[in-house]
């Protein structure tokens, strides 16, 4: 990793990845409201997961409930309970996230 020829390729790799979890919940989103007549989606999303939270927050989730620190007596991790309302017609999948 220290051959500084790696270092052009790794960066065009980011650049090229970056916009993958924004494009893959839109996604998910368009096939969810293809597949059911309800347009509410609900998702987990752990508390430690800044990178994570933060895509759903700009995506328009809302946190409706998080877990209390007692379960980590059962060994899990605090989560998130996030829900949206997508609206009907209005999904378009090259939305972009800083748009
Ligand atoms: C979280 C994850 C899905 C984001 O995918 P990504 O392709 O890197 O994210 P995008 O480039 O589409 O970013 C979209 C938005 O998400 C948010 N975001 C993504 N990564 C972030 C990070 N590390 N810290 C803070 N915000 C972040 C930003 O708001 C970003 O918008 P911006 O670029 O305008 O600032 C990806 O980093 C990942 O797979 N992480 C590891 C696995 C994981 O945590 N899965 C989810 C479990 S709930």
């Amino acid at each position: 990793m220290s051959d500084p020829s790696f270092i052009p390729l790794l960066g065009n790799v980011g650049h090229i990845m970056k916009g993958i979890g924004w494009h893959l919940l839109k996604a998910c989103e368009e096939l969810i409201s293809k597949m059911n007549s309800s347009l509410v989606v609900y998702l987990h999303c752990r508390v430690i997961d800044d990178g994570p939270l933060s895509l759903y927050k700009k995506a328009g989730y809302s946190i409706i409930k998080t877990d209390n620190i007692l379960v980590w007596l059962r060994l899990q991790q605090r989560k998130h309970l996030m829900f949206k309302e997508l609206a009907p017609n209005t999904l378009n999948f090259d939305d972009q996230p800083n748009e």
